[in-house]
């Protein structure tokens, strides 16, 4: 399989093939998802509540960020590697933003970086795709916001909102985003966006009319089950299967099942005998 870029995103969408996502925090899970044949791991600062157990995003940082990112990129061969710009990375200057989202390129092997937001961030992000780092953008509910939202709420039901959503996702094409997130909007807006755009869009929440999915890996998982929204289908049961299997094995080692003689290694009895 070859490497997922930024061109292999345009000619999806031009063929109308879906384009496949999932987050992705760790080494041993992107291998895993690499393997299976995903287009494209997105660190996202969802990490901040599946891995480093916040409330929510707000609290990421930068070096958290790129911390997980490299962990991504050491288990990536072909997917294409979307860095989430946490909160307060990019929202103080056009020169913060390039330097940080340049710090995902170099420091940790990122093919590209995802804003949340439209036109409040214009200059930020064609500052960034000036210092030539491909950007994905990110509207509808964006959690970064959830304090002005009032909570994670459907975005774009009225004729007002909409119209705003249409208009942002119009704009981050033009500026020269590769792609859009579009999350928690109502499928019949999802499907009217990704119609009118040329640059895939990626739904979460967002219904099947997108040209890409994405959800978050513990979510389809099983694993993260303090809350699930509806917009989550669970793939697997991992919480049940993980465990399942932690009590076993904290079963057999209290009854001594475990470790079984395979599992040892062996030394010359001449040895042992000079040792008591
Ligand atoms: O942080 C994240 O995981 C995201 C996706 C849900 C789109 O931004």
């Amino acid at each position: 399989m070859a490497k997922i870029t930024t061109s292999t995103f345009h000619d999806k969408k031009a063929l109308g093939e879906k384009i496949t996502v999932l987050t992705a925090y760790d080494f041993s899970m992107a291998r895993l998802l690499d393997d299976a044949g995903v287009d494209c791991l997105l660190v996202g600062d969802s990490l901040g509540m599946t891995m480093l157990g916040y409330e929510d995003t707000l609290s990421v940082t930068m070096d958290d960020m790129i911390h997980h990112t490299k962990a991504v990129r050491r288990g990536t061969k072909n997917a294409m590697v979307v860095a989430d710009m946490p909160f307060l990375s990019y929202h103080v200057s056009d020169e913060e933003a390039v330097r940080n989202a340049g710090r995902f390129i170099k420091e940790s092997g990122a093919n590209a970086v995802k804003l949340e937001g439209g036109i409040a961030i214009k200059s930020r992000i064609e500052a960034i795709l000036a210092a030539q780092i491909p950007v994905m953008g990110h509207i509808g509910l964006t959690p970064q916001s959830v304090n002005v939202f009032g909570g994670f709420k459907v975005q774009g039901k009225s004729e007002a909102q909409a119209r705003k959503l249409i208009e942002e996702a119009k704009l981050l094409e033009a500026l020269g985003c590769f792609s859009i997130v579009l999350e928690c909007v109502p499928e019949k807006l999802a499907r009217l966006i990704s119609a009118q755009l040329t640059i895939p869009t990626i739904g979460i929440g967002a219904g099947s009319g997108c040209d890409g999915q994405v959800l978050v890996i513990q979510d389809m998982l099983g694993m993260y089950t303090a809350f699930t929204p509806k917009f989550v289908k669970q793939y697997a049961n991992l919480k049940e299967i993980i465990e399942n299997a932690v009590h076993y094995y904290c079963e057999e080692v209290k009854s001594g099942q475990f470790p079984e003689d395979k599992h040892t290694f062996k030394m010359d009895d001449e040895v042992i005998k000079k040792l008591y």
